[in-house]
């Protein structure tokens, strides 16, 4: 069976610096996926070439049977494929509900009752009406998982959600992650907190230097030398 996301031989150069090199990966539907690596490894880059912020100049991008890499960013959310922001970036002078509701245009003519059942799903559904600038650090995180909802994605590929966030902060993400995966959403975590990706992960794959250097279960890359060497700069 093919998978769900086959990515193939993928490469990504910036002027003259390689960010990604010949990066191939597949990824089944509904699986829990996890994306690590240290800084500067290419995380960000493989996820802007999935979701179209970026075109890899070499490799393919198959997602359901359909080779996505050439077309623009809108019609890749149209086909189910939504991405979260490291750096959030919410629409500052609209509350909550609003920010929800253009992502909402999108796909479907955007109705105040799904954004507001989407918020109840991320633990939101009280800030409906807040404006984006009174938010905490962990409600930003979490509008920007709802914005990502809001598009009805099959995959779901997470960058960073849980960095600078206390521990139940993190457990507070990481359950939104896992109930949006039990609700049929295939989701890739990209994660610098190892407890958290560990957990949550059925497969990991490292990067090291726009490479992949390990794949397996969160035991192997755990015991994984290279991984070791990668995080350590040994
Ligand atoms: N638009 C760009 N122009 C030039 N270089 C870039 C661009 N985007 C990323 N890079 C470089 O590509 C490399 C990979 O960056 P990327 O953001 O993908 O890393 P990352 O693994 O997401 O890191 P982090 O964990 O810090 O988020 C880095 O050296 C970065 O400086
Ligand atoms: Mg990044």
């Amino acid at each position: 069976m093919d998978a769900f996301l086959q990515i193939k031989d993928v490469s990504k150069r910036f002027g003259g610096f390689t960010a990604l090199t010949g990066v191939s990966l597949d990824i089944a539907q509904g699986e829990r996926f996890g994306l690590i690596g240290p800084n500067g490894s290419g995380k960000t880059t493989l996820i802007n070439c999935i979701s179209g912020m970026l075109r890899n100049e070499s490799g393919s991008i198959v997602f359901d049977g359909e080779d996505i890499s050439r077309l623009p960013a809108y019609l890749r959310t149209r086909r189910g494929v939504a991405r979260t922001f490291q750096v959030p970036r919410p629409f500052a002078s609209m509350s909550v509900i609003e920010n929800l509701l253009v992502p909402l245009q999108y796909v479907a003519h955007a109705k105040e009752s799904e954004a507001l059942d989407i918020l109840g799903r991320i633990g939101l559904a009280n800030k409906a009406e807040t404006p984006t600038n009174q938010l905490s650090q962990v409600e930003l995180r979490k509008l920007e998982l709802a914005r990502a909802v809001a598009a009805r994605p099959r995959l779901l590929i997470s960058d960073e959600a849980m960095a600078g966030l206390s521990g139940s902060e993190v457990d507070e993400v990481l359950k939104i992650l896992f109930d949006l995966n039990a609700a049929g959403i295939t989701v890739i975590m990209i994660e610098h907190i190892m407890q958290a990706v560990m957990r949550f992960s059925q497969r990991v794959v490292c990067l090291d230097a726009g490479r992949i250097i390990c794949e397996g279960t969160p035991a192997q890359i755990i015991e994984n030398s290279d991984v070791q060497r990668a995080y350590l700069g040994a």
